[in-house]
């Protein structure tokens, strides 16, 4: 039996190996890492907090999907040993210091959602101090905030591993993630245009492909050096190109590795 794990005092009695961090409404995506986490070691944790300090917007944080007693079937079946269901109150009980996401976090998805890394990594970082984990398992779809942890990690010599798992998708191609519920049937579709751009050959192709649907409206495409997430160049090795925009006021973002397409 899974067991649900709700005070410091209860996390602590414990030793976990791997603690996957997600804000619930688990679905496929989330249960490709757990499964990940799994073969890191034994005992594997899942955390479910919405965290508030990672919401510009407040609506959105209101309207974020909750599931708990679907997240608990879920995240069972593949094998976690707890659920980390910690109250605002446990995360932030009052001196918790704020971690900055320093020039990378007011980049992309930091220029559309100011302070949004920062909450990242604060959580982060808190969940870190109170599990103590030796692994941390991320997806690689929130690509920026996978490069500001492992940063986040390296500049606070924080020893714990961060291993990543790749996005997982639907048939049509659609990055699978929480958001999507939102979107309707009408939406999917138009989302769909995203993965179509990201596989196509070459960057004029991507931006012909995105501006083909007007349903989607355009916030970033550009390609990034994977290990300093700046422009990259001609001659980075590990290009990857990143998108943000919205179908129907949703907020969508997704990347590929450059090089991978078609
Ligand atoms: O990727 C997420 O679901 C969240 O940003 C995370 C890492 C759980 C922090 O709240």
């Amino acid at each position: 039996m899974i067991e649900v794990i709700k005070s410091v005092d209860d996390l602590a009695r414990q030793k976990w190996d791997v603690l996957v961090p997600t804000m619930g409404a688990l679905h496929i995506g989330h249960q490709s890492l757990i499964k990940l986490a799994k073969k890191e070691g034994e005992r594997v944790i899942v955390s479910v907090f919405v965290n508030p300090l990672q919401f510009e917007n407040k609506e959105d944080l209101k309207n974020y999907p909750k599931s708990i007693d679907a997240d608990i079937k879920l995240a069972e079946a593949v094998g976690a040993s707890a659920l980390f269901i910690p109250s605002e109150q446990v995360m932030y009980p009052g001196n918790i210091e704020k971690i900055s996401a320093g020039s990378i976090g007011e980049i992309y998805e930091g220029a559309s959602r100011s302070e949004h890394f920062s909450g990242v990594l604060t959580v982060v970082k808190r969940l870190f101090d109170l599990v103590k984990p030796k692994v941390a398992v991320f997806g690689e779809k929130d690509f920026q905030q996978l490069f500001l942890i492992k940063q986040m990690v390296t500049q606070l010599k924080i020893p714990i591993k961060i291993i990543s798992g790749p996005t997982i998708r639907d048939k049509s191609g659609l990055a699978v993630s929480s958001r999507n519920i939102r979107l309707g049937e009408d939406g999917e579709k138009v989302a769909q245009v995203i993965s179509r751009a990201l596989t196509k050959e070459n960057f004029e192709q991507m931006k012909e492909e995105i501006s083909s649907d007007p349903g989607f409206k355009l916030d970033y495409l550009e390609v990034i050096d994977e290990n300093s997430f700046e422009k990259a160049k001609m001659s980075t090795q590990n290009k990857r190109v990143i998108i943000a925009g919205w179908v129907n006021q949703v907020r969508l973002i997704d990347n590929m590795p450059m090089g991978n397409q078609k």
